[in-house]
């Protein structure tokens, strides 16, 4: 059978204040929860704070309750990933320790509209080069990605301009699980994985918003889920990390909408 053509919504102005609105008050959060990491804190601390910002800004989580296809709901407001930990980290009990790479997402809805971003960092002052240089490699995928993001450019040309930083630096990328479209849902249409042939799928329209996100592994991009069904690990338990940013293809290039001074 044929494929349907995906509809990828093109954002109006008005839809886009919105979702500026809505990526300002993600920025600041992510902002306020890095400041609170340090070695000791327990990582349900971190989903309490993100309750509060989200109550001050009068927001809705995107990440509560949320459970797509016969997955238990998501019990929290906020993605805590820690070292072997790749993505869906439930906060919980655990504490984090100084050198730990801990991943932060977090995503939430205002006036309708979604925005979604994480980032990963050390935890405390402790050297860790390896984990570092993982940071850093993963974060530049990023922004390789984005810079993709111009009209007229194909929708794998982003995948594949983070596929290619990352294993030029000796790294692997996450297969099963894809950046995606945002606007008046979380995930919309396209799927968007960190990886592919360039030049293939649809063309970039103005207006599109996509949350791209790769993940990055040190060692093979092998995944196991934990018991807990929401978290993805590194299969050889070596570490991994997440970048993310809700970003609007412009006629000027790629607006970041989940960036505000000091943002990764
Ligand atoms: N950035 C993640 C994603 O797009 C956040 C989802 S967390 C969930 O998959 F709990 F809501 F699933
Ligand atoms: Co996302």
């Amino acid at each position: 059978m044929m494929a349907l053509a995906e509809r990828i919504a093109i954002k109006t102005r008005r839809e886009i204040d919105a979702m500026r609105a809505a990526g300002r008050a993600v920025a600041e959060t992510l902002l306020a929860l890095r400041e609170h990491v340090e070695p000791g804190l327990e990582t349900s601390e971190l989903d309490r704070l993100a309750r509060c910002c989200i109550s001050k800004h009068g927001a809705k989580s995107s990440f509560l309750d949320y459970g797509p296809g016969g997955l238990p709901p998501y019990p929290a407001v906020v993605c805590v990933s820690v070292n072997e930990e790749i993505v869906h980290g439930i906060p919980g009990s655990r504490k984090l320790s100084a050198g730990d790479v801990v991943s932060i997402d977090f995503g939430l809805e205002i006036g309708g509209f979604h925005g979604d971003s994480a980032f990963s960092m050390i935890v405390g002052e402790k050297e860790n080069p390896e984990a570092a240089r993982l940071i850093e490699v993963t974060r530049e995928s990023l922004y390789k990605g984005l810079e993709q993001m111009v009209p007229g450019k194909r929708l794998s040309d982003i995948g594949h301009a983070v596929q290619m930083h990352v294993e030029d630096a000796g790294y692997s990328v996450v297969k099963q699980f894809v950046g995606h479209g945002i606007g008046r849902q979380m995930h919309e249409p396209p799927q968007i994985p960190n990886y592919g042939r360039p030049g293939r799928g649809r063309r970039l329209l103005p207006g599109m918003v996509f949350a791209i996100e790769p993940m990055v592994n040190v060692g093979s991009d092998g995944v196991r889920m934990l018991d807990d069904e929401w978290t993805a690990v590194t299969e050889d338990g070596q570490l991994s990390a997440h970048f993310e940013h809700t970003v609007l293809i412009t006629d000027n290039g790629p607006e970041v909408m989940t960036k505000v001074a000091g943002s990764h």
